[in-house]
């Protein structure tokens, strides 16, 4: 099949990517000419373990390719595969200006029957309005499809050539069996159903997963005040099937481009149609407020922050990424300037996200080269993000370096420290034991 992805952004340039590997031929088209001209010279604009790898690969074999000409790249597709951004608009609607802005496009390039496929995270009823505007611009036959992706950052290669499913909505025989047939070499369970259907389970997905993690955040905070461990209640309640033992992590709460973006969305695509969704509004809420329980843990150890050096460690959201989108280190390193009116000496470690953060940082953060850098002379370590790196230091010798041996882990990611000189406070442990050494 010939498939044209537009939008060379997370979603798009994986997926496209990936079609490229499954033997499609695979023109990626995008306005950005930097990153179209990155991309020519084999350049990877996203960090993303393998990703490069196939690029080189499959452009080399001539099924991969990068153009801003999205004109001549809608005439040569069998498949036009659009995966533009969808930001929030500040009422937590999604905003749809560059997915209709495509579809115009489209509409305008269109030379015979091909079949248009949302690719991006779009409200459900996104397949009629472009299906509404292109028929708009032209005569020319057609059909609209959804194939969403759920991709995960940081394994969005693998989770696309090794996922549980593929879900293919479809209001047409033609499309439905062109798509199947485009799909079957990723050798993945389909699901075929309704357009409107797949619109609402990339929301509904999205949603329940951060669902997940706002719940075992509660009971995280909850286990902290009747001396519970949530790592053993994760444990318990997570070997019921039923329940299942992933996304059950606790700690400061999920960011990135999806979680906080798709569950404001399914909210106010309940809104539109007068439904209110009230359970994933306190999923919201929850979130919103779970990084400060950093803060407070710090004020608990500390009453007084003011002259303090706090090494904050971990800035992007997750591991294995660089994308600091809704990230809780920017939210806590903000908050702790606040509070104390700047008089704080911040102290950073990231393995690749620090020269990006620094667009969105206080002048005055303290960039270190290592975790060892980081903590040395600090009065108290932070772990904001469970890179690898971060978690297999030697934690009992790092805390001789700092100036009080004080532990805060957001993620739960370091086992108990042994010891007993080091104040480790984890999120929802058992074994908390605060020290106030001021
Ligand atoms: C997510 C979905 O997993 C993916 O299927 C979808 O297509 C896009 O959104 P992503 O945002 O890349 O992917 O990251 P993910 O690994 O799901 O983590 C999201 C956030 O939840 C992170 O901030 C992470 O730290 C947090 N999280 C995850 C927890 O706090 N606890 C957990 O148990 C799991």
């Amino acid at each position: 099949m010939k498939i044209t992805m537009i939008g060379t952004g997370y979603v798009g340039l994986t997926s496209g990517v990936c079609y490229s590997e499954m033997g499609h031929t695979v023109i990626c088209a995008d306005i950005d000419e930097e990153k179209i001209d990155q991309l020519k010279s084999n350049e990877c604009p996203i960090y993303e373990p393998g990703l490069k790898e196939l690029i080189i690969k499959n452009s080399s074999k001539g099924n991969l390719s990068f153009t801003t000409d999205i004109d001549e790249a809608v005439k040569l597709a069998d498949i036009v595969m659009i995966a533009v951004g969808t930001p929030s608009l500040p009422d937590g609607s999604v905003d749809m200006f560059y997915v209709e802005e495509v579809a115009r496009k489209i509409g305008k390039s269109i030379n015979n029957y091909k079949i248009i496929v949302n690719k991006s995270t779009v409200p459900v009823g996104s397949a009629d309005k472009v299906r509404h505007i292109i028929q708009s611009c032209t005569n020319i036959p057609f059909d609209v499809a959804s194939v969403p992706e759920f991709l995960r950052e940081g394994s969005a290669v693998n989770d696309i050539l090794n996922g549980e499913r593929i879900v293919i909505g479809v209001d047409s025989e033609n499309a439905k069996d062109v798509l199947i047939n485009t799909h079957a070499p990723f050798n993945i369970p389909i699901q075929v159903t309704d357009i409107r259907s797949a619109e609402l389970i990339k929301y509904a997905a999205n949603s329940f997963l951060a669902m997940k993690i706002s719940f075992i955040n509660e009971i995280a905070n909850l286990a902290e005040k009747v001396g519970a461990d949530v790592l053993e209640v994760a444990k318990g309640i997570g070997s019921d099937s039923r329940i299942g033992n992933k996304f059950l992590n606790a700690g400061i709460g999920f960011g990135g481009a999806c979680f906080p973006k798709d569950t404001l969305g399914l909210i106010s695509i309940a809104e539109q149609v007068g439904h209110d969704f009230a359970i994933m509004k306190e999923v919201v809420e929850v979130n919103k407020k779970q990084f400060y329980k950093v803060i407070e843990k710090l004020q608990s150890v500390y009453p007084k922050l003011s002259g303090k050096t706090v090494s904050i460690l971990g800035l992007s959201f997750k591991p294995n990424t660089n994308d600091l989108r809704e990230a809780p280190s920017i939210k806590i390193i903000n908050e702790l300037y606040n509070i104390t009116n700047g008089h704080i000496h911040i102290k950073v470690y990231d393995p690749i996200s620090m020269e990006e953060a620094s667009n969105q940082l206080p002048s005055s953060v303290d960039y270190c080269h290592s975790v060892k850098d980081a903590v040395r002379d600090t009065d108290v370590a932070v772990i904001v993000t469970e890179w690898k790196e971060i978690i297999e230091q030697d934690w009992n010798s790092l805390a001789s370096l700092m100036k009080k041996p004080v532990i805060i882990d957001g993620r739960n990611c370091l086992g108990l420290m042994h010891d007993e000189s080091v104040t480790y406070l984890g999120i929802g442990r058992k074994k908390d034991k605060v020290k106030i050494v001021n």
